[in-house]
């Protein structure tokens, strides 16, 4: 049967990529993967065990129809097997596999596995062909998209890393089905963010959205995912390597990094602290004068609206702090992105700490409603 996908294309200098996006996509991979690949090629797909056990055979046995012989190499799970150590096993496996330069590496997991598959098809022999097939809400809009891999080092997240853009993304929504409740609600705050960074029409769709129907509605999925990969791949296209530009996409970071770091990574998913954050950066531009009340009761409203969040405990001034010696800050200077109405941000680098300290306070306010 011949179904509908929606294809996006991403330009960055090296080359231009396309992320798919089709429900019932793994069963058809195999196809598309040959397509950008070639015959004859070795493939390896690097994934964790979650992954494989529930949708490790379709994606396997559509590789294999397709003329491929594809190998398995599990790493383990978990953001702690974000690390060079992960990357070297990784690595040597492949070599006793007998992975050459004509090697290609299929990415299958959440935005961890792509990161640590993605940093390795990078650096394996100078590097090798890297295809993305992400397999949560997380990943399958945002990190699998735009080429940066990386790992943490102990001092912190991300500290190593390269861009490797991929061949081709393939996103198949129907993996979500197997996502924990509370991980697909933690992406789809990004898709909100998505929404409020240019997409207007994304956020009125998730404005009041009930998630768990939404994660049962095929379609509606595959637009939500559409449209935020569409907004991304606009701002990777413009602008591959983190201007000006790209830094929009890191609207309810600024704050949301912080929290994350305050509770050593252990409260919060990432969605979850870029929500929170998302609250803050709005609080902030109504403060300095950059939003109307209305507009921002609204994306406050529609992020609370997904259901639960984790309580922010953190003082006010130990954020701050945080802010200060986060990488996105240049010289000491904290950059925002603020909503100056829905769709649009604008970057403001000279917020008072006051209205920061501010919008910490409120956080914590929420968090005892
Ligand atoms: N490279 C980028 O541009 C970029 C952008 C955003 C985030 N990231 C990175 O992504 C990482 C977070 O990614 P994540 O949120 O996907 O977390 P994750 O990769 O840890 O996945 C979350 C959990 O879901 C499980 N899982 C994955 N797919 C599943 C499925 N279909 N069914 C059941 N379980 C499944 C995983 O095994 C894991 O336990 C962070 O390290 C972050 O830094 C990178
Ligand atoms: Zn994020």
């Amino acid at each position: 049967m011949v179904q509908a996908n929606t294809r996006i294309k991403i330009t960055v200098p090296q080359r231009s990529y396309e992320s798919v996006i089709e429900s019932g996509l793994l069963a058809n991979a195999g196809p598309l993967v040959r397509e950008v690949l070639g015959k004859g090629k070795g493939v390896f797909v690097v994934t964790v065990e979650p992954v494989r056990r529930r949708w490790g055979n379709k994606l396997m046995v559509s590789l294999a129809a397709a003329g491929f012989d594809p190998e398995i190499l599990e790493m383990k799970d978990g953001e702690r097997s974000k690390k060079l150590a992960s990357v070297e096993q990784l690595a040597e496996k492949l070599t006793r596999l007998g992975a050459d330069r004509n090697a290609a590496i299929i990415a299958f997991g959440g935005g961890v596995v792509g990161d640590v598959a993605g940093f390795l098809a990078s650096v394996y022999m100078r590097g090798i062909d890297l295809v993305q097939i992400p397999t949560t809400v997380q990943a399958q809009l945002d990190a699998a998209i735009g080429g940066k891999t990386g790992v943490n080092l102990r001092t912190g997240k991300n500290l190593v890393g390269t861009f490797h853009q991929p061949a081709i993304v393939l996103i198949d929504p129907a993996v979500l089905s197997t996502l924990p409740a509370r991980e697909f609600r933690a992406g789809l705050y990004e898709a909100l963010k998505c929404g409020v960074i240019g997409r207007p029409e994304l956020f009125h769709r998730l404005e009041g959205i009930r998630v768990k129907a939404l994660r049962r509605d095929t379609k509606a999925l595959e637009w939500v995912l559409a449209e935020s990969v569409q907004l991304k791949a606009e701002v990777v296209s413009a602008d591959e390597r983190e201007g000006d530009l790209r830094r929009v996409l890191n609207l309810g970071h600024t704050i949301g990094h912080a929290l994350e770091a305050e509770s050593e990574y252990k409260r919060f998913l990432h969605g979850e602290a870029v929500a929170w954050g998302m609250i803050a950066a709005t609080n902030i531009a109504v403060s300095v004068g950059k939003l109307e009340k209305k507009a921002a009761k609204q994306i406050v409203d529609a992020v609370l609206s997904f259901g639960p969040l984790p309580k922010v405990k953190a003082k006010s001034k130990k954020i701050v702090r945080l802010l200060q010696s986060d990488k996105k800050t240049s010289n000491g200077i904290v950059h925002f992105v603020l909503p100056t109405a829905i769709g649009k941000v604008e970057i403001v680098k000279d917020v008072p700490e006051q209205v920061i300290v501010q919008a910490v306070d409120e956080l914590r306010n929420l968090s005892d409603q």
